[in-house]
């Protein structure tokens, strides 16, 4: 992992979002990781910092990452930022019907594309179980993890779409194979602002169960077939 990264955390709204930026700092280039909330502040932010806004990327389409009406308030998002920078809205394919209105301003990915900002390559990872298209974003040893995996925790799999079975696969397999030393960046600030993949694999209790069976039964769902 190089210093050679530009990475701006910033928590917004009243749900404890983190809202990334991240790119070349010699390029200038960055992306805008789940834009919403404060999309006045993120975009003063990047060009306070000289960066130009490249592209959006969105870890997961609920409304406190992507905008939207939720719990009673009227969350500015995506639809906001493209009103102010003109870039391409990178989501899961999985995901993609809930952006669908932005036409061919949407750019479907899958896991193990990449992206170059600049200098760097980021590589997206499929991690479902939140959402069917929750994914991750891997970038020059750091991940942006959305609501798949938190400092401690991981996100709800109680909520439409969610998949308690993937998520194990995700936290306990697609997520616990990167190196120990790969810094964590979550979708929300509830344990902190950063760790590392190796501190959550000896502390989170969420990546740490043997059996699926014995994480199902925490998680209280999973697929139960009833006679
Ligand atoms: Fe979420």
């Amino acid at each position: 992992m190089s210093d050679a990264i530009y990475l701006k955390q910033m928590e917004l709204g009243p749900m404890q979002n983190f809202v990334y930026l991240v790119g070349d700092p010699v390029a200038r280039q960055c992306v805008v990781v789940d834009p919403a909330w404060e999309i006045e502040t993120i975009v003063q932010t990047a060009a306070a910092d000289d960066m130009t806004i490249v592209a959006a990327l969105v870890t997961h389409t609920h409304q406190d990452h992507v905008g939207g009406h939720l719990f009673g308030m009227d969350i500015p998002g995506v639809e906001d930022l493209l009103e102010k920078v003109k870039t391409k809205v990178y989501v899961h394919k999985a995901e993609r019907e809930f952006l669908k209105g932005y036409g061919s301003d949407l750019v479907k990915v899958d896991g193990n594309d990449t992206l170059r900002v600049g200098r760097l390559e980021l590589t997206f990872l499929h991690t479902p179980g939140h959402t069917p298209g929750s994914q991750c974003f891997l970038v020059d040893g750091r991940l942006i993890s959305g609501d798949t995996l938190f400092i401690g925790s991981c996100g709800r799999t109680d909520l439409p779409g969610s998949d308690p079975t993937e998520m194990y696969y995700s936290l306990t397999q697609r997520l616990a194979k990167l190196p120990d030393e790969t810094v964590l960046f979550p979708g929300h600030n509830y344990g902190g602002l950063s760790s590392t993949i190796g501190n959550e694999k000896r502390g989170n209790p969420f990546m740490r169960f043997a059996a699926l069976g014995d994480f199902l039964r925490v998680m209280g769902g999973g697929r139960i077939v009833l006679p």
